[in-house]
């Protein structure tokens, strides 16, 4: 483990780093934790005090660009992440799972946290939560926006205020269309589908079609592939109690583990590490 011990910012592992990337600390009491085989591109990692991001095992990134002020961002193993850019403020919380493929950019304030079990993203997703919670279970989004939150409070006119944050929570299985808007207090269920340009304000059903604005249900009992195969007849008819093991059998396994990484010098790599240490900001 590599230390800055006046500041006690610390760097745990050895990345792969790409010609000119490097970390940038600010502040005091960060740590950044990484497993092997992590590949950094063009990085811009700030912390700003009491922060940490793990990157586990096999993680890629490329034009990051993370800040995380006062809060905890970690990627599970093998995740491919592209574009990047988080910025979590305030104590809050970014976990997402193995095997993600995600592009996107990310924003969390005031203690949200924003968890994913796995994520296909095939655009950049915009999540951006305040306060409370975004859940997401092993699904596909495109170009979506999900928000927890208006960031703006609407008082009545006795002084209350009427749209409070609200938790989201999209579950296993969901296939979000693009250009989507997903506002606070929805549920998506189980493998449910949104249609290209919807927004939605209520929540949507496991296993039907929604679309339009505001969203509305327009087909039920139906299950999605991610590509179309001969094969799946076989797990037909299905019933709506296990139309969630069709997923499980046809899911194509989004596996990184086998990226191959062309190496930078390890010597160089530390040499970097150790010299962002030491240039640590206020
Ligand atoms: C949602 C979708 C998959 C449904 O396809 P489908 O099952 O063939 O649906 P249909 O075309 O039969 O439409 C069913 C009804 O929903 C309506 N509808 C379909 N998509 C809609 C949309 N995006 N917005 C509003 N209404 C929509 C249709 O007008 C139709 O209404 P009607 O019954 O009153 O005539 C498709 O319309 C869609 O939006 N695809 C884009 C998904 C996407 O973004 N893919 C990018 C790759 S991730």
């Amino acid at each position: 483990m590599m230390q800055n011990r006046k500041k006690n910012n610390t760097i745990e592992g050895l990345p792969q780093f790409y010609k000119n990337a490097a970390i940038h600390f600010s502040g005091k009491n960060n740590s950044v934790k990484l497993g092997k085989k992590v590949f950094i591109k063009d990085s811009k990692i700030k912390l700003y005090g009491n922060s940490s991001l793990e990157l586990e095992e096999g993680c890629y990134l490329q034009g990051c660009q993370f800040i995380i002020r006062n809060a905890h961002v970690k990627f599970g193993r093998c995740c491919e992440l592209m574009n990047v850019k988080v910025s979590a403020f305030d104590g809050s919380y970014l976990e997402i799972g193995g095997n993600s493929a995600i592009t996107g950019e990310w924003e969390l304030k005031e203690a949200a946290t924003v968890t994913a079990k796995k994520l296909w993203c095939t655009w950049p997703p915009l999540v951006a939560a305040k306060g409370g919670k975004i859940t997401m279970g092993d699904c596909g989004l495109a170009d979506t926006t999900i928000y927890n939150t208006d960031y703006h409070p609407i008082y009545d006119f006795s002084g209350n205020i009427i749209n409070h944050d609200r938790d989201v929570v999209i579950e296993d299985n969901v296939w979000v269309g693009r250009r989507t808007v997903i506002l606070k207090g929805v549920t998506l269920g189980n493998g449910c589908i949104l249609g290209f340009g919807s927004v939605v304000s209520r929540d949507i059903p496991p296993h039907c079609i929604a679309a339009g604005m505001p969203a509305k249900v327009v087909k039920e009992n139906v299950v999605w592939a991610a590509h179309d195969k001969a094969d799946y007849q076989k797990y037909f008819p299905l019933t709506l109690e296990n139309a969630a093991d069709f997923y499980r059998q046809t899911k194509t396994k989004d596996n990184y583990e086998n990226r191959k990484i062309k190496s930078s010098p390890l010597w160089l790599t530390a040499f970097k590490l150790h010299l962002s240490l030491w240039q640590s900001k206020k």
